[in-house]
């Protein structure tokens, strides 16, 4: 009996050793990836900071993403507590948050390139999917976002825990954008806003970080399992709908059948966009080939 409980006690030390070497495995190698730095250089934006700018960056805030993460007024919120593998916090990024002392064109790196003013990559903040964002819809964004009311709100620090780090370790979780955007200096146009695929091509890059860069949706990288798989967009997926199913779904959340679709897909905010948005989305869904469903 003594020689057994030998044998488990090795066998327990054993596989002690092994955990704490895969987790000193995941700490180096997140950290390594955490402090890389990039450099950005942009021509510089042209500002403007009239009325017409500040409500078109509005717009923006509130149907791109920003505002469900970063909190309607730009004050910061928890995102998600994924208990052991992370904590995503969204910071405040009005002028009293950690932005405070950012020129525009600082502000517009990390929005686009997912790099902060001092060079390091920014994590969970999905700049892929703004990478390809106007310099005149990102100077109007900016402007917005230094018009805000300064706020001193701190929703807390953000937090990659041992189990995240491992998974980054292991290519499981895309934590850092900045690995995966072109950081090459370039001025962007935007098309003409029209209802056309261009211009629905355009908005609809920021659907890709959770339906995938060809739409036909995925399980979202870095979500619990729980979640829902984000959907096919293509016509493999749609292809019974019509313009008018797909205004009702980003409109009120709700399929052809009515049934509801779950809020993780932030309709809520694209019930904002305008119509043109939306009908341009639509055209471009259209034109895209009809690929199976992806995992
Ligand atoms: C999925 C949630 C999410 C969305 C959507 C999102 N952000 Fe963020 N954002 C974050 C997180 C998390 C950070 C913190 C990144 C870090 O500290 O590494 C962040 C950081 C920032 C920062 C501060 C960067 C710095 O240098 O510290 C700015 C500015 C910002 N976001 C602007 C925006 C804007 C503008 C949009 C919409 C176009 C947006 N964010 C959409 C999660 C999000
Ligand atoms: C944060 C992740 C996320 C983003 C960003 C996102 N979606 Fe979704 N979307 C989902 C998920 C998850 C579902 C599935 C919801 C369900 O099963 O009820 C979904 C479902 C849908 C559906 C319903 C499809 C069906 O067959 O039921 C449509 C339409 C849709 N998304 C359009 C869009 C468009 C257009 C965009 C960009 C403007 C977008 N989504 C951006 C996560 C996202």
């Amino acid at each position: 009996m003594r020689k057994f409980l030998k044998w488990v006690a090795r066998i327990a030390g054993l596989l002690l050793v092994v955990a704490v070497a895969i987790f000193a495995f995941g700490w180096f190698k997140s950290s390594a990836g955490l402090e890389r730095s990039y450099v950005v250089n942009d021509p510089p934006l042209a500002m403007q900071r009239d009325a017409a700018t500040i409500e078109r960056g509005a717009h923006l805030f509130a149907t791109r993403g920003c505002a469900d993460c970063h909190a309607a007024n730009g004050e910061g919120r928890v995102v998600l507590d994924a208990g052991p593998v992370f904590k995503v916090v969204a910071p405040n990024i009005t002028p009293g948050g950690v932005v405070k002392s950012y020129s525009a064109d600082q502000v517009a790196a990390s929005i686009r390139h997912g790099v902060k003013a001092d060079g390091h990559a920014m994590v969970f903040m999905p700049s892929a999917e703004y990478s390809g964002m106007g310099d005149e819809d990102t100077a109007a964004l900016v402007a917005y976002l230094q018009s805000l009311p300064a706020s001193s709100n701190d929703p807390g620090p953000l937090e990659i825990r041992p189990v995240g780090r491992v998974m980054y370790a292991l290519g499981q979780l895309p934590l850092l954008p900045a690995e995966h955007i072109d950081h090459s200096p370039r001025s962007r146009t935007a098309p003409p806003i029209a209802a056309t695929a261009e211009y629905g091509a355009y908005v609809a890059h920021g659907c890709t970080g959770c339906h995938g860069a060809n739409f036909a949706g995925q399980h979202v990288p870095g979500t619990p399992p729980s979640f829902a798989n984000a959907r096919n967009l293509t016509p493999t997926g749609l292809g019974s709908w019509t313009a008018a199913d797909f205004r009702r779904a980003l409109r009120e959340g709700k399929r052809p059948d009515g049934s509801a679709i779950d809020p993780f897909m932030p309709w809520q905010a694209y019930s904002k966009m305008t119509d043109v948005e939306i009908d341009a989305m639509w055209a471009f869904l259209q034109t895209l080939p009809a690929t199976p469903t992806g995992k």
